[in-house]
């Protein structure tokens, strides 16, 4: 029988449907993340625009009300008083202090896309003003790039990306990574009121992605501005949008490839993760630059071509792991160092319609789709047998409904 994707991503997403506090949004997976989460939120959004946008709504309504009071909407908002909220400390109380990948404005839009509706835009406009505002403050050396503060706001948690930044060898334990970017939260805990001189002194990585979603969002902003006639808003976005993407070619790029950079002198981490596709989406990079990237590193067997691709972290680095490990109470859980994520998979198939690499892109698609078929809707998988790993009835697979019934606008439109 023909699998059935959008009947199988309406199961999933009716299943983790949580009320509460008079708020409908859904759980990332109703066993390990009980909880409401900022960036998989803004997927729940863009995944029920395929089914109906008032649920959309509703998500993001629950989302922004945990917003400070500072503009900055942080990456959990605690809804139940079981799971980690007691061992683990993200900061504040309700919430995490932390923020994530903001693709707030782009949910919007794709809500805004199908109904047109106005009215919805003027409700979240304050909050999305509010937030990237916020986020336009995370700019401690004014290089016109956007800084996190702990692994955890990239969405990668444990990425390789990291490890040196965090005084980590390539291959670790998942405790002692874990172990740091604890740490960290509770070092940064007042991190809005540090002197700016100390604000870097724990992590400060000025991330490819990160900056990436900051300029597509930004870009939004400013289309959802001019909806709503605020002309003064639309252009200093936009602007601001365009000073990033500038900034992030002067600071980020080297032999036609965007490395992230951290700390007060810029260093590149040199390190081959899915990060250096994330610009093709915003259109940063060129056509060449593109058709190597490409060529060399997303088609190479040794570098990103694995049996189910996007692998989140190149297979010939010392840090790619994507198999379990247990010894013990010792263990390394391969997370963001090498298995196949959703998110990935969908902002590297945009980024290569963007560039026209239709085919490319389609298999992208299709080989996510086996994933779901074979393995269900997991966390994360394996790059070369596919099983999947991690949480059960995960959202994200949703993702895969969105490539296939989603436009995706090319870069000269
Ligand atoms: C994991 C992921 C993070 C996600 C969260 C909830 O921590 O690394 O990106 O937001 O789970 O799904």
């Amino acid at each position: 029988m023909m699998y059935d994707l959008r009947a199988e991503v309406l199961k999933i997403y009716l299943k983790n449907r949580e009320e509460r506090d008079g708020f409908q949004y859904t759980l990332p997976s109703s066993t390990s993340y009980p909880h409401q989460w900022l960036w998989d939120s803004c997927f729940h959004a863009i995944v029920l625009t395929h089914f109906n946008v008032e649920d959309a709504k509703k998500e993001l309504r629950g989302l922004v009300s945990g917003q400070f009071e500072n503009g900055m909407i942080p990456h959990i908002i605690f809804r139940t008083k079981d799971w980690f909220t007691t061992d683990i400390k993200w900061g504040t109380k309700d919430t995490s202090s932390l923020t994530q990948p903001p693709l707030i404005a782009y949910a919007v839009w794709q809500i805004f896309k199908k109904d047109g509706d106005h009215a919805f835009l003027e409700e979240m406009y304050p909050q999305l003003d509010a937030f990237y505002r916020y986020l336009l403050t995370r700019d401690i050396y004014e290089h016109h790039l956007i800084g996190i503060i702990n692994p955890d706001e990239s969405g990668e948690d444990d990425s390789p990306r990291f490890d040196k930044e965090l005084g980590l060898p390539p291959v670790h334990l998942s405790h002692d990574n874990n172990k740091k970017r604890f740490a960290l939260i509770e070092k940064n805990l007042d991190w809005s009121s540090l002197e700016v001189q100390k604000r870097d002194e724990f992590f400060w990585v000025e991330d490819v992605p990160y900056n990436v979603y900051i300029v597509e969002n930004l870009e939004i902003l400013a289309r959802i501005s001019k909806e709503l006639r605020k002309t003064e808003e639309a252009n200093y976005f936009a602007r601001e949008a365009s000073s990033i993407k500038d900034a992030m070619r002067k600071y980020m790029i080297k032999d036609g490839i965007y490395w992230s950079i951290a700390g007060r002198d810029a260093h590149k981490i040199k390190i081959k993760t899915w990060a250096m596709f994330a610009p093709l989406v915003i259109g940063g990079y060129t056509e060449s630059e593109a058709k190597n990237l490409i060529e060399n590193f997303l088609l190479n067997k040794d570098e990103f071509l694995s049996m189910y691709p996007v692998p989140t972290t190149a297979m010939s680095e010392d840090g790619y792991h994507p198999d379990e490990f247990h010894n013990g109470p010792a263990s390394i859980q391969p997370n963001w160092r090498g298995p196949v994520w959703m998110t990935p998979n969908w902002f590297v198939y945009r980024g290569l319609k963007r560039y026209g690499y239709n085919d490319i892109a389609e298999e992208i698609k299709n080989k996510s789709q086996d994933l779901l078929e074979k393995s269900g809707f997991r966390e994360y998988y394996h790059p070369i047998t596919g099983h999947g790993m991690g949480a059960e009835d995960f959202t994200w697979g949703g993702l895969v409904l969105d490539m296939a019934e989603s436009e995706v606008e090319s870069k000269n439109s």
